[in-house]
């Protein structure tokens, strides 16, 4: 077994899209993510897996800029984004796409139309361009038939490619995913899988995907990376993980204990060093997913549910829920 000496990538001749080095954060005094490094290629599927609670989803908001850290620098293209002002990051933004759990679109639009938003508001195209973007854009994510759909209409895998279709309509070079097959049944999260694997390696675009599914993670990942109560335990290519995973009963006293933590997570495996640990202090974050004098706190934050100001457009409700 090979122990994890560094978190970043050996190739010297390029350079990380996205780079991450030494990020901390705390919320009340409590900290979450205690100096995490990492480096996503271009091109490459990076995977952030962990249990509840580990720092996945205050990961992901910071390096979208949505969160800022404590300590630490974030490098999105080659600019550190921590420190940017708004106008600032919305340029960098335009760069990356998000694909949000729920697709995050404006239910009182149309699928085109929710595809189109991006292009309207971000470049000078004339209707009758975006018109033919927008309908490339639905056949890469085979749903040119449900265009004049709206979203209540619509299925939710048709939802997940209604958002991966306008998360890459400004033809990003690096996607974040939230949780791409949550609330899915397992064959239409395997087709929403596969669909993001062959559109982002046709087109060469880097994807960081946060997921807690063992399947998808396994099928989407080039690399992945393991947090672990705000730390990070592995970042290695996806074989490297395979290999933990298998190692047999017999053999895994020989692991480290951070190899061991790993090894009975890609398991789900109701024995092992997690399960010692929650009989410990903090059993019910866990298990349970409950955050000790965090009453309620939702794991993840579903932009879709930012309720619309009034006299908001819907151009600046989008520009806030990017923000939120
Ligand atoms: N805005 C916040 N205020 C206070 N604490 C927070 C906030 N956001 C996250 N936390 C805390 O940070 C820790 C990590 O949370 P995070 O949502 O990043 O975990 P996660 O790995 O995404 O979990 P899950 O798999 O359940 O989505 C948790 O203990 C959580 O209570
Ligand atoms: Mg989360």
């Amino acid at each position: 077994m090979v122990r994890v000496a560094d978190n970043a990538v050996s190739d010297p001749g390029s350079s990380p899209i996205l780079r991450v080095r030494g990020v901390r954060k705390a919320f009340d005094g409590r900290e979450v993510l205690k100096g995490i490094d990492l480096d996503v290629m271009p091109g490459e599927a990076m995977v952030i897996m962990g249990g509840s609670g580990s720092g996945k989803s205050t990961l992901l908001r910071l390096m979208i800029g949505s969160l800022h850290a404590d300590s630490g620098s974030i490098e999105l293209f080659g600019q550190n984004i921590c420190g940017l002002n708004d106008d600032a990051m919305n340029k960098v933004r335009l760069k990356f796409g998000i694909l949000f759990q729920s697709g995050a679109l404006f239910n009182s639009m149309t699928v085109a139309e929710n595809v189109a938003l991006p292009l309207q508001e971000h470049t000078r195209l004339s209707q009758e361009v975006i018109d033919i973007q927008v309908k490339i854009k639905l056949e890469q994510v085979q749903l040119r038939e449900a265009a004049d759909l709206y979203p209540a209409q619509i299925s939710g895998g048709m939802k997940k490619r209604a958002g991966l279709a306008r998360a890459l309509t400004l033809d990003p070079k690096l996607l974040f995913c939230d949780e791409p097959s949550a609330g899915l049944d397992p064959v239409t999260s395997a087709q929403i899988d596969r669909l993001l694997l062959d559109l982002t390696k046709k087109i060469g675009i880097a994807t960081v995907v946060v997921t807690h599914e063992m399947d998808s993670a396994f099928t989407i990942a080039d690399r992945m990376a393991m947090l672990d109560k705000g730390r990070m335990l592995a970042v290695e290519p996806k074989a490297w993980f395979d290999r933990v995973r298998g190692v047999p009963d017999a053999d895994s006293a020989q692991l480290s204990e951070d190899e061991r933590l790993i090894r009975q997570f890609l398991r789900g495996s109701a024995e092992g060093p997690l399960s010692e640990r929650q009989s410990e202090s903090d059993w019910e974050q866990d298990i349970l997913g409950v955050r000790p004098g965090v009453p309620g706190m939702p794991s993840i934050e579903p932009s879709r549910i930012v309720p619309r100001t009034e006299g908001e457009s819907v151009l600046q409700r989008l520009r806030r829920i990017l923000r939120a």
